[in-house]
């Protein structure tokens, strides 16, 4: 029970990671508020709070941390797993409209959370935040541009957080996953080409260990980074990828 008691708010709950993320963190004992735009398939449960919300809306962010703390007393983490993808597009066919979205909900969402989760951190005199980054921030793929852009903002969030939080006892890191085996990866693809055929031909190749990454992956080390093993660790940006990063 290496997550005893404490009570995580995990976002892109149901989603590949998300739910991953949620079954690991029941198992090791913690409370979950578990947050997506739906969450028709999480029940509650005395452990498990799913509440619907789009994350880029400030006043619905900051009602939902409001009842997660009435409902469980406090709050000792967030990790921020939410984010939508790009299709591969030249940069010259992005429009304004598909760079805002992408940018609101992979980076100006995990800013919201991280803000109204801090009182709460500060409050317990210590907390862990670890927002979800991508491999694709430091090896990009052609076409990617705004989601890597992006990415990139998420990862210099969060070492500015962790050092602006590190007197707090709160500790603040990133987990870049490589290509990973969830309904997002095919919405990577450009369009016309086939998704199964690219999950194949470029995804799976890309990886040196030589398979997709499973949400169980990512899961395992949201569960390190959250727990007192990794009571020195912040400002790290893990890469689990299968050595994609290299
Ligand atoms: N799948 C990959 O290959 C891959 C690779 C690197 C990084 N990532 C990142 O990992 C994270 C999880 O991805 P996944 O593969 O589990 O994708 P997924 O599509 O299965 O899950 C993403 C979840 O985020 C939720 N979400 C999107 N917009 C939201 C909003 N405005 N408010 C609340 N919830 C919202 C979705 O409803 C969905 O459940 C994302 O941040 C993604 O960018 C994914």
């Amino acid at each position: 029970m290496r997550l005893k008691d404490e009570v995580f708010v995990l976002t892109g709950a149901q989603g590949g990671m998300g739910k991953a993320t949620v079954n690991r963190f029941l198992e090791e004992g913690a409370y979950v508020a578990a947050l997506d735009l739906n969450v028709d398939s999480l029940e509650k449960t005395d452990r498990l709070l799913p509440i619907a919300v789009n994350l880029t809306d400030e006043n619905l962010v900051a009602k939902a941390f409001s009842q997660i703390n009435s409902e469980f007393g406090k709050i000792s983490g967030l990790v921020n797993i939410a984010g939508i993808a790009q299709p591969a597009t030249s940069i010259e066919q992005v429009t304004l409209a598909d760079w805002d979205k992408i940018m609101a909900v992979n980076a100006t969402a995990p800013f919201l959370t991280c803000r109204e989760v801090t009182p709460y951190l500060k409050e317990q005199g210590r907390g862990v935040i670890v927002n979800i980054s991508s491999i694709s921030m430091i090896r990009p793929r052609p076409g990617l541009n705004a989601y890597v852009a992006s990415k990139g903002a998420v990862v210099s969030l969060s070492q500015a957080l962790a050092i602006e939080l590190a007197e707090y006892g709160i500790r603040v890191n990133v987990v870049n996953p490589g290509p990973s085996d969830t309904n997002m990866l095919g919405q990577f693809t450009a369009k016309g080409a086939s998704t199964e055929d690219t999950k194949e031909t470029i995804f799976k190749k890309s990886v040196p260990l030589g398979r997709l990454i499973q949400p169980i992956d990512i899961a395992n080390s949201l569960v390190y980074l959250c727990s007192d093993e990794a009571a020195i660790v912040t400002g790290a940006v893990m890469n689990v990828d299968g050595g994609r990063g290299i």
